[in-house]
């Protein structure tokens, strides 16, 4: 079966013979990356531990942030003879399951349900299926599956689940209100765009905080009322005249959606409102200790941001992934075409090393990016 991965030094020289790894760099380290075969795995659906297991074969994957310093890891410390097999989502095909297993059969057409903190059965452990999911054969408990609906493609399939059940676990847990101003940062990460998306069937007003106006069309297109453009440099969002303004408008923004706590959540404190609601679910910084290179962000202070929460009430909410109900809610949305999905790319075969490269490297990107077995 095929896995793509990433490979050491040693198991490089090894596969290259056969013409199947290529190296690219992300972050400036060189990542040998391609196309791994390794043997089929057995599954015995009369085992009794495979009572509740589903054997998928998947179809396409994509990468998402986590996978870049799991990556990055591999490509510095990782061991010289060994690999790496990628992809934190996936589609598949049920191809045989265990006699407990319910609602799903041959066939069918599933993704992963990484219901966190908890999964829906007692007892199996919350979070994302695997770590793995370009592995083209895997056995997943029933409960970390989720079946699709014809409506939607293997491609759209392939970048869902994470950024669906992240986003609407997010924008589920500001409470909006009708007429309300919510900001959402980094217009153009993965995270920023399935929000952006989801926030089209909710009343409110989206504003939205970009290092590029690259986008700026298509970002208001989806509905964003006025994109601005940051300075990264800048220690603060009040340094930024147009938001500024924006907020002394509005009188503040009453939810912010926030994918990178690290680059952002001192800086936008100064323009909330009263009682603002601020939701992240993850931080820029996941990597430099792999690749030696600080960020070069500045830092902001922790002081200054608890000091203006305190006086302006305002609540923080973190959050990861999503429960169940997140994910059927964005597939119901999806099938009922109340939900776009971003989709930049797909690729397929040899075409590995661009995958990698179209994820992680291009300034031209925007949206998600597939890898798709033929
Ligand atoms: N915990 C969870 O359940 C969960 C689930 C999903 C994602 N996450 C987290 O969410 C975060 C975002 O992931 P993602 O896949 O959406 O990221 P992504 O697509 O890789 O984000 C890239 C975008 O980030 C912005 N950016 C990059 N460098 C920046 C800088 N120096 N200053 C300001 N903005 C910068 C840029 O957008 P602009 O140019 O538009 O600013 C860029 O296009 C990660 O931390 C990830 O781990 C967590």
């Amino acid at each position: 079966m095929r896995n793509v991965a990433i490979c050491g030094e040693g198991f490089k020289n090894l596969m290259s013979q056969a013409g199947t790894i290529e190296t690219i760099e992300i972050e400036g380290v060189p990542v040998h990356c391609g196309l791994v075969q390794t043997s089929d795995i057995h599954f015995d659906r009369n085992a009794p531990d495979n009572e509740h297991k589903v054997l998928v074969k998947i179809r396409a994957f994509s990468c998402n942030y986590r996978d870049k310093s799991l990556i990055l890891q591999m490509a510095t410390r990782g061991q010289a003879n060994s690999f790496y097999v990628v992809g934190s989502e996936f589609v598949g095909e049920v191809v045989d399951l265990g006699p407990a297993v319910p609602d799903l059969q041959p066939g069918d057409r599933v993704i992963g349900n990484g219901s966190y903190p908890k999964a829906d059965v007692e007892g199996l452990m919350g979070g994302l299926p695997t770590n793995h999911g370009s592995k083209e054969y895997q056995a997943f408990h029933w409960a970390k599956l989720m079946k699709i609906p014809p409506a939607m493609p293997d491609e759209i399939a392939a970048v869902f689940p994470i950024g669906a059940q992240t986003t609407y676990s997010m924008i589920r847990k500001l409470t909006l209100q009708p007429g309300e101003n919510v900001l959402v940062t980094a217009a153009k990460s993965n995270t920023s765009l399935f929000a952006i998306n989801a926030l089209k069937n909710w009343p409110v007003n989206v504003y939205a905080t970009t290092t590029s106006l690259r986008f700026e069309d298509e970002l208001r297109q989806m509905g964003v009322k006025r994109l601005v453009q940051i300075d990264p440099q800048q220690a603060t969002f009040v340094e930024n005249e147009t938001l500024k303004q924006i907020a002394a408008e509005i009188g503040g923004f009453d939810a912010v959606i926030d994918p990178f706590f690290d680059l952002h959540l001192g800086k936008v404190v100064p323009v909330m409102a009263s009682g603002g609601r601020y939701v992240t679910c993850g931080h820029h910084d996941q990597y430099s200790d792999f690749i030696g290179k600080d960020f070069g962000h500045p830092r902001w202070e922790v002081g200054p941001a608890m000091t203006a929460a305190i006086l302006g009430n305002l609540h923080f909410i973190g959050n990861c992934i999503g429960q169940t109900d997140d994910l059927r809610r964005a597939i119901d949305d999806y099938a009922a075409g109340k939900l776009h999905v971003g989709l930049d790319s797909t690729f397929s075969q040899g075409q590995v090393g661009a995958f990698f490269a179209r994820t992680y490297n291009d300034p031209a990107r925007f949206g998600k990016v597939v890898y798709k077995y033929e």
